[in-house]
């Protein structure tokens, strides 16, 4: 986790699996589980061996006693031997972004957001895991009229990607549906989630990446559109509290609360870098919505969850994080 703590009471699953563990959400979430005492199993398919992204991700995790990686493709692995005792599963491996899935990708989008689901809730359930949570995408809404989502609204999916993280969630729901399912399924619902790590092709990394280095920025629209912005380490108070927390199977929005348009975390990145980001404006991407808001009331009252990081501290939090990669690696990653 980054250097802001968790402001709820840490119950963590006594021995977890993380799957996606080498990536933005799932390293954060894997450190955290294990510093609360939890004893970790991550799997992801790459490897931290031969790739950069995956070694600085784990770089913290893989000195922690209590936690082992194990790099491997849910498409074709053996996934029960990895769940023996396993109080809870947390299934974020996918493949994320909304803009390349209109592309030839896509295929690889539903082999890993459906297909290896399909074979993840099929291990759970016969291994018998009391809990999945499973991480899904405010994308699911589609456009709204810019008033929040409630978790009851209908999904009007705007993108592949959205509509391949529909069909993970409810695949995940139907299994847990069945006669006698011993596993009852969380999907979170996260909002555009920012903080050290996140990925390189996200907003937020790129817009305080442009204001470290002086490289231009790319903006796709006018600027105006909105996003529920929410904080890795509030991202992650909210998944490990959905596998403890005593609940029947559902999705919860996990928003942080922090409404802002892209042209006000540039301004927030000028300001904490006393740099004028220079700007170039190209046309809006297919799939992107002009807003995004969480209704939080559901997480309130089933996580006792609500965040607590604002896009100031948090982006400042971020960029110290990028300074010090560049610092370390002579480059922004
Ligand atoms: P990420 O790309 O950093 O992490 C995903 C990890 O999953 C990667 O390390 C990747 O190697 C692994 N993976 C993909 N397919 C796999 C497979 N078949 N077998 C094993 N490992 C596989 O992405 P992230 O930003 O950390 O997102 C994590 C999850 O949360 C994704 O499911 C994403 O759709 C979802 N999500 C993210 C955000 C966000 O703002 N970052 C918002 C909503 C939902
Ligand atoms: C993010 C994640 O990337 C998705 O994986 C996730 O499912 C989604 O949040 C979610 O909330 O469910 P997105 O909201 O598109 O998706 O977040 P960013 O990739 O940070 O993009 C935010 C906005 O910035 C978009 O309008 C995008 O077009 C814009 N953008 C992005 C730019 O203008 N320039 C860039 O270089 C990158």
């Amino acid at each position: 986790m980054s250097q802001h703590a968790s402001h709820m009471t840490t119950t963590v699953p006594r021995r977890a699996v993380v799957t996606g563990d080498a990536g933005f959400i799932g390293s954060h979430l894997a450190q955290a589980l294990v510093q609360a005492g939890a004893v970790v199993v991550g799997v992801d398919r790459r490897d931290p061996a031969t790739d950069p992204t995956a070694a600085a991700n784990l770089a913290a995790l893989q000195r922690l006693p209590g936690y082992m990686h194990v790099t491997a493709d849910l498409l074709n692995c053996a996934i029960e031997p990895l769940l023996v005792d396993a109080n809870a599963v947390f299934h974020l491996a996918g493949i994320p972004g909304v803009r390349p899935s209109w592309g030839p990708k896509f295929s690889e989008y539903v082999a890993s957001n459906v297909l290896a689901t399909h074979r993840v809730m099929d291990a759970v359930t016969r291994m018998g895991v009391p809990r999945l949570v499973v991480a899904s995408s405010s994308s699911v809404y589609g456009p709204t009229e810019g008033g929040p989502s409630v978790e009851t609204d209908r999904p009007q999916p705007a993108s592949p990607y959205a509509v391949t993280k529909l069909a993970e969630e409810q695949l995940c729901l139907s299994h847990s549906a069945q006669a006698h399912c011993p596993t009852s399924v969380v999907a979170l619902r996260y909002f555009t989630v920012y903080g050290p790590r996140q990925r390189p092709d996200m907003f937020t990394h790129r817009a305080l990446t442009a204001a470290l280095t002086g490289q231009s920025l790319r903006l796709y629209g006018d600027g105006h559109q909105r996003r529920d912005f929410t904080y890795i380490d509030d991202a992650v108070a909210a998944t490990i509290a959905a596998a403890t927390i005593p609940t029947a199977s559902g999705v919860i929005n996990v928003g942080g609360g922090s409404s802002a348009s892209l042209l006000e975390v540039i301004n927030i990145a000028n300001s904490l870098s006393g740099r004028e980001i220079q700007v170039h404006q190209e046309n809006p991407r297919s799939g992107d919505v002009l807003t995004t808001r969480a209704d939080p009331g559901r997480a309130h009252e089933v996580l006792g969850w609500q965040p607590q990081v604002d896009l100031h501290n948090g982006m400042q939090a971020h960029m110290q994080a990028l300074a010090a990669e560049t610092a370390a690696y002579g480059r922004a990653a």
